[in-house]
C-alpha cells in the first residue's frame, strides 16, 4: 500500500517536534510539507523551530511555508511556560542552513490539495488559523481534501488552558468554529485520549539507550515539558498530544471513535474556545466530527518508542 500523503500544519512546540520525528520514521506516511502558524510560539519561532527539527532528522528536503501570526479575531496567545521561550524546551538546535518558501501557508495548502483531489491528509496540530484562511480564500478545498486529523477540544475532559478550553481551539476558536462547520471529513484527537498518553522518564530512559542527536533532542525538549506538567498538572511525564494525532492518520485502531454534532463555544463568556458534543442530537443535525474517545494508551507508547528507536539509530 502506498505511503498517505500527508501536510503538517504546526506551531512548534515540542510535541509537534516529536509528531514530525514520528512521521519521518513511519514508512507509512509521507510527509510532503509543513506549515508553520502562531500558537506555542510566534510563526517566525515556529518556522524556525519546524526547519531545525527538519535539519536534525536529515530531513531538509522537506518544504516549510510560514502562516499567520495572529489568530483570526483574539489577541495572540503563546505558551512559552509550556514549551519555553525557543518552544523546543531545552534543545538548543544550531541556526537551520535551510530557509522557508516564499509562499504563504495558506496559499500552499490551497495549491496542493485543489491539484492533488482527494489526495492529501491535512494533519493540524496547532491552532487553526492557516486552515481556516486557506478555507475561506479557496473553500472548494474542502471537497479536494481527502481527510482531516485535528488535535483539539476537551469534550469530557478539563480543559489545559482555561478550564473548558483546549489550546489550539482556545487561542484561534473562530478558526475552529470555521474548519469544524466546513464539511471537511475530520477526526477529532482530543485531551479526553492525549492525557491518556503520557511519555514518562521510563520512557525516554530506554530512548537514551541509544546515544543520538534524535534522543538528546527528545531528552532536552521532554525535560522541560515535563517540569511544565509535574508544576502546572502534577503528572509524571508529558502528554504528547501531537504524535498520538500524527499516528492515528496510519493506526486508526489506537482509538476508539464517535460520530458527534460537535461545536465550538466563539461567545465571550467563561466557555470561549470550549468544544463540546450534542450526544443525544436533541437537533437530529449530521454528525460534523469523528471524535476518539477511547485509545489503548501502551498500543501508542510502545509504537511511538519503537519509532524513535528505529529513527534514533539512523541518525547518529
Ligand atoms: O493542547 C495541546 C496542543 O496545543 C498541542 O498541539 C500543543 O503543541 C499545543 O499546540
Ligand atoms: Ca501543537
Amino acid at each position: 500500500m502506498s505511503p498517505k500523503r500527508i501536510l503538517i500544519d504546526t506551531d512548534p512546540g515540542i510535541d509537534d517536534a516529536l509528531a514530525f520525528l514520528l512521521a519521518l520514521a513511519s514508512p507509512e506516511v509521507s510527509l510532503e510539507g509543513i506549515t508553520t502558524v502562531h500558537g506555542n510560539v510566534s510563526a517566525p519561532q515556529t518556522t524556525r523551530n519546524a526547519l531545525s527539527v527538519l535539519e536534525l532528522a536529515r530531513a531538509s528536503q522537506i518544504p516549510v511555508y510560514q502562516g499567520c501570526d495572529l489568530p483570526l479575531v483574539k489577541e495572540s496567545l503563546l505558551s512559552p511556560e509550556t514549551h519555553g521561550d525557543s518552544g523546543l524546551g531545552y534543545a538548543n538546535l544550531p541556526e537551520p542552513t535551510t530557509k522557508a518558501q516564499a509562499q504563504h501557508a495558506s496559499d500552499f495548502l490551497i495549491e496542493t490539495i485543489l491539484s492533488n483531489p482527494n489526495e492529501m491528509t491535512l494533519l493540524c496540530i496547532g491552532p487553526l488559523t492557516n486552515v481556516a484562511l486557506a478555507l475561506r480564500k479557496e473553500p472548494r478545498i474542502a471537497q479536494n481534501v481527502k481527510e482531516v486529523f485535528v488535535m483539539g477540544g476537551a469534550l469530557f475532559h478539563p480543559g489545559n488552558t482555561t478550564a473548558q478550553a483546549e489550546y489550539n481551539t482556545y487561542v484561534d476558536p473562530h478558526a475552529a468554529h470555521i474548519i469544524y462547520h466546513s464539511g471537511m471529513p475530520i477526526t477529532l484527537t482530543p485531551l479526553d485520549v492525549t492525557y491518556q498518553c503520557i511519555f514518562t522518564p521510563d520512557d525516554l530512559k530506554r530512548l537514551q539507550k541509544i546515544d543520538s542527536p534524535i534522543t538528546k533532542f527528545i531528552a532536552d525538549s521532554t525535560r522541560f515539558y515535563m517540569e511544565f506538567h509535574d508544576e502546572y498538572q502534577r503528572i509524571e511525564g508529558c502528554v504528547i498530544n501531537d504524535p498520538l494525532t500524527l499516528a492515528l492518520t496510519f493506526m486508526p485502531e489506537i482509538c476508539d471513535y464517535q460520530n458527534l454534532v460537535a461545536d465550538v463555544d466563539v461567545s465571550s463568556g467563561v466557555g470561549l474556545g470550549n468544544t463540546f458534543a450534542d450526544v443525544y442530537n436533541y437537533d437530529k443535525k449530521t454528525p460534523n466530527l469523528r471524535v476518539a474517545l477511547g485509545v489503548r494508551p501502551r498500543q501508542f507508547m510502545e509504537l511511538f518508542l519503537e519509532r524513535m528507536e528505529s529513527l534514533a539509530q539512523k541518525i547518529s
